[in-house]
């Protein structure tokens, strides 16, 4: 089957999917996304996402390309063009094609909204989820506004690809304090060795994700108690367990930092059991 994408007004076959040279996605990563998971068919805490694609949108000062009810049905149209049951929705908005000039184009622009969907491999991600992956540390070098769900992303690519030379499924980045922020492409977490959960304050250093807000909900209903604050790479390396978040990975157990085993080097029981109740405590549109 040949998979579509939604490309500024019309539904095309992927490898006719384009954008104009001049948009300034293309030039100037002048953008947002987002990824919502796609269960049995339906769209994962659609709300939460749109929600978040509107701040990213305003700090940016980007328009919204179609009412959120029309992106809607886009998202929904394009998951059910590519029969996606277990997987991912992408969607992209950027400034629009202009002439290139880093500042903005005229007033009246319009921004270009593209959205692709595909199937992933529940059994190969659930393998994954029960063997655990490792977890690589680099610097923390990107900009400060790093909550917004920019597609600038070259940090997030080149701490990625070191994580993957070195057979490791995530790069953790550590801020100049020696504190951990959150992954290439999820958040971190620990379990102190007294049993709470630690992930990092959402301001400006992190994205807020998603995911990690459900996952917060699923811990308050389990009793765990969690603490929203920095955490050091020292206390990473000590914790009881690690795991990472996000839209399409949900929970996934970390055993492994920098080729140190975290608690006994294999998936901790807390990471389990918030996988295995995520989905009770998210949104199904
Ligand atoms: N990444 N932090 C970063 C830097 C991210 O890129 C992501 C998500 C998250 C987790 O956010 P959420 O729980 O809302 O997915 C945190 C997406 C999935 C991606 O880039 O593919």
């Amino acid at each position: 089957m040949s998979r579509i994408a939604y490309v500024n007004g019309r539904y095309v076959p992927l490898r006719h999917a384009a954008v104009n040279v001049e948009d300034r996605g293309y030039q100037f990563s002048d953008g947002v996304y987002e990824v919502c998971e796609v269960r049995g068919g339906r769209l994962v805490d659609e709300r939460r996402h749109m929600e978040r694609l509107a701040r990213s949108l305003s700090e940016l000062r980007i328009a919204m390309p179609c009412t959120p009810a029309a992106l809607s049905m886009i998202l929904r149209e394009t998951v059910r063009r590519n029969r996606v049951r277990w997987g991912i929705v992408y969607l992209q908005i950027t400034r629009g094609v202009a002439r290139r000039d880093h500042a903005f184009p005229a007033p009246g622009t319009a921004p270009s909204l593209v959205v692709t969907a595909r199937n992933l491999d529940l059994a190969s991600a659930e393998n994954l989820a029960a063997q655990g992956v490792a977890v690589i540390t680099v610097p923390d070098n990107r900009w400060e506004r790093v909550d917004i769900k920019s597609i600038a992303l070259l940090p997030n690519v080149l701490a990625k690809q070191a994580a993957r030379e070195q057979g490791a499924r995530e790069a953790w980045f550590v801020d100049k304090s020696g504190h951990i922020t959150e992954g290439s492409s999820s958040n971190a977490w620990i379990v102190t060795a007294d049993g709470k959960l630690v992930t990092r304050h959402a301001d400006r250093g992190i994205l807020k994700g998603i995911t990690r807000g459900v996952v917060a909900e699923t811990a308050a209903s389990q009793g765990l108690k969690l603490e929203e604050r920095s955490f050091t790479l020292a206390e990473a390396y000590a914790a009881r367990e690690a795991f990472i978040t996000s839209a399409s990975q949900i929970v996934l157990p970390v055993i492994t930092i920098d080729g140190q085993a975290v608690g006994n080097g294999t998936p901790g029981p807390i990471a389990k059991a918030l996988r295995n109740d995520f989905h009770r405590h998210a949104e199904f549109a």
